[in-house]
């Protein structure tokens, strides 16, 4: 794992957060939309706001292995940016006159499942909600007309999808030493999980998702297309590892065996101009897209075309 580029990036995009400009017009939402969005944000900053002391004492476990030297600082620096979020989302509570939480029960239940295997579990319990807090900052970025909400909401969906390609490297590297039927039983018990928490969540927040003109069954087919997505891409790099090389045919995707460093990420590059676009099955009409790309000013057009 590129664990370096991890460290690089996470260096130069957390400053960016912590230097973020919002701007300083008061809320005008009116109270029917201003209230459950506040409301809504404020789950999301709690489950932010954790110190990451149990992940990195998972990761303490792994520090021996040769292929993750240096994924304990890439995870130190990762917590690091998930508390520049809290912080951030808490801006957004406040202009909304929302109320920061303390403890509030769909937060509990999930910090109890991150701890309850192993480091593992614990990353794909976080992805889980990365793969959802990526529909809803999507979502948020797109319907609400709140510039403050706006602006957050755009420079978070960024980041987690970042996160997204993080925690998909660190599971190729774990799930490449499973067997194929080992790899099937892992994305199974994935998929279960990660539908049962969407379930949850478009439950918990169906308040705000009305004011994104949502249902929450909506919001669980584009929660559902974004996981295949990212299972998707995932697949493709434990098959491309384990097939066979032939000089002849090489795989589509160009991340055979020999070439594992050549797919690893570059700094220069932003996850999405690289094609690792989950977020965009949140995405229905053609316009929708259109402005969602300008708006985050990606010129490159990934490959999502299957979504829209
Ligand atoms: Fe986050
Ligand atoms: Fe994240």
């Amino acid at each position: 794992m590129n664990t370096q580029h991890w460290i690089d990036h996470f260096e130069t995009n957390t400053r960016l957060n912590h230097e973020l400009q919002l701007p300083d017009a008061p809320c005008a939402s009116p109270d029917e939309v201003r209230i459950p969005l506040a409301e809504s944000l404020a789950i999301f900053q709690l489950g932010e706001s954790g110190g990451g002391t149990r992940l990195r004492r998972y990761t303490r476990s792994i520090a021996a292995l040769e292929n993750l030297k240096g994924y304990q600082r890439a995870v130190d620096l990762f917590v690091a940016e998930e508390q520049s979020h809290a912080a951030l989302l808490a801006r957004t509570v406040t202009h909304l006159r929302g109320t920061l939480l303390r403890k509030q029960w769909t937060n509990s239940i999930f910090r109890w499942l991150r701890d309850l295997v192993n480091l593992e579990f614990n990353i794909q319990v976080l992805l889980t909600a990365e793969l959802i807090a990526e529909v809803y900052f999507g979502l948020l970025a797109l319907r609400c007309s709140d510039p403050v909400v706006q602006t957050v909401s755009r420079k978070l969906l960024r980041d987690e999808m970042g996160h997204l390609s993080f925690q998909r490297d660190f599971l190729f590297e774990r799930l490449k030493t499973l067997t194929p039927a080992m790899q099937r039983l892992w994305r199974w018990q994935f998929q279960l999980i990660h539908f049962g928490t969407t379930c949850v969540v478009a439950w918990d927040h169906r308040d705000c998702l009305r004011t994104l003109n949502i249902t929450p069954a909506g919001f669980r087919a584009r929660a559902v297309q974004c996981w295949r997505s990212f299972q998707s891409r995932l697949d493709r790099r434990l098959r491309d590892f384990s097939a066979p090389e032939s000089p002849a045919f090489p795989s589509a995707s160009g991340c055979g065996r020999s070439s594992d460093a050549a797919c690893e990420n570059r700094p220069d590059e932003l996850p999405e101009e690289r094609g690792c676009a989950e977020s965009l099955p949140f995405i229905r009409t053609g316009r929708e897209m259109h402005h969602a790309w300008n708006r985050a000013g990606v010129s490159a057009f990934p490959d999502h075309s299957a979504h829209v």
